[in-house]
């Protein structure tokens, strides 16, 4: 009898730990982990109740990230996953590495980051490895951490493309004789991601700006010049400012014909400065931008923003919630890009999702797939003063 009852001990303590170990996550990128009983096959939502999974998001104020933030929610929730979901204030760190420590001391099995500062927080994820918690960084890459297992983004060198296109392309600048006159707006210095919007962008530019049909009056054309703190349209519009009133930007004085922005909430800074400065929708310079926010939906219809590259947040968070869902069932997690993005300990495994361009012409498919109504954007067609089509 007593030795039915040690051998009994000793498999209910081996189911235990092998349905810990399942739950924990932490597997090493782009590889599957040991399988027991419990990850061979795919949980149940019941079963998912055990996972629990930390949101992280850097502020409310620029409108994207309170729907990634509620796309994921919805989405961990109906897989019946425990979810925390915080907003760093509007963009505080020190909030954001408090509310990470706190996930990781309450036992979070995975960490979603969209991180404000990318190299401010390697000291708190530092536990995870050993804890193995798993930790995603989310559309930003989380620099010099060992912890990072996953990037799950967009192709950000073919944003950083689609924007500087939709430029070249509109003014026909491969055909004219010019030169056309640019300035250029990245966004906040500590976002690993500039680097490669930026470069992106130049990667299309520079060969203009070489054979000098393209003019930067200001000479601005290096990333660290053009940096725009937080992505803040206040910073923005006062960079732009200066450069008005230092080179005589206005609809009488020195010609402008583009500003290369590298993101929305940028691009509705710049406009508000040419609007400030006398520009009206017939001789608007073309403003670039990212993430069709609906203020810049609204400006492009309204003839003050001419482009902006749609990152649909809904394919992000269901490619994060199968990256979970493989890590929950102890599968291999797909990948789609294993070279590009060195966060300075290593190159992490990433999904990228893809971007797309959109202009005028384009805003139909917004209303069409369910992303915002046409309230959202400004109303109807026809219900602003541009009728929606390309000025
Ligand atoms: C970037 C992100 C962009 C945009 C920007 C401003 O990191 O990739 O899509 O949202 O932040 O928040």
């Amino acid at each position: 009898m007593k030795k039915t009852m040690k051998v009994l001990s000793f498999a209910l303590a081996l189911i235990m730990i092998l349905g810990l170990a399942a739950c924990k996550g932490g597997t090493s990128p782009g590889t599957s982990p040991a399988t027991s009983p419990e990850t061979s096959a795919a949980k149940s939502p019941a079963a998912n109740a055990s996972l629990k999974v930390g949101i992280s998001m850097p502020t409310k104020s620029l409108q994207r990230w309170n729907q990634d933030g509620a796309n994921l929610q919805q989405a961990f929730q109906a897989a019946g996953y425990t979810v925390d979901l915080e907003y760093a204030g509007d963009n505080d760190v020190p909030t954001q590495v408090s509310q990470i420590e706190n996930m990781i001391s309450s036992g979070y099995n995975v960490l979603i980051i969209a991180a404000i500062d990318g190299s401010a927080l390697t000291e708190a994820l530092a536990p995870c490895k050993a804890q193995g918690i798993t930790v995603i960084a989310y559309d930003r890459l989380i620099m010099n951490s060992d912890a990072v297992s996953y990037y799950a983004t967009f192709d950000n060198t073919l944003v950083g493309k689609l924007q500087a296109q939709s430029l070249v392309d509109k003014l026909d600048i491969a055909n004219k004789p010019g030169p056309f006159n640019f300035e250029l707006f990245t966004g906040s210095p500590d976002d690993n991601n500039i680097h490669f919007f930026f470069n992106g962008a130049m990667s299309v530019l520079q060969p203009f700006i070489d054979s000098g049909k393209i003019v930067v009056k200001s000479g601005q054309t290096q990333e660290s010049q053009v940096t725009t703190k937080d992505w803040s349209s206040a910073n923005a519009q006062s960079r732009m400012e200066n450069l008005i009133s230092q080179y005589s930007y206005g609809p009488k004085g020195t010609k402008l014909d583009a500003v290369m922005s590298n993101n929305d909430s940028i691009a509705q800074g710049v406009a508000v400065a040419l609007q400030n400065a006398g520009y009206t929708a017939d001789n608007f310079p073309l403003i670039c931008g990212q993430d069709c926010d609906k203020a810049s939906v609204i400006n492009m219809r309204n003839g003050f923003q001419y482009s902006s590259v749609f990152k649909d947040t809904r394919t992000l968070a269901d490619a994060v919630k199968t990256m979970v869902g493989q890590i929950a069932a102890g599968q291999t997690v797909q990948v789609n890009d294993t070279s590009t993005y060195n966060n300075g300990v290593a190159v992490i495994p990433s999904y990228l999702c893809q971007p797309v361009a959109y202009t005028i012409a384009d805003i139909g498919k917004l209303v069409d797939s369910g992303y915002y109504t046409w309230a959202d954007i400004g109303g109807d067609k026809g219900t602003l003063p541009l009728d929606g089509q390309i000025k």
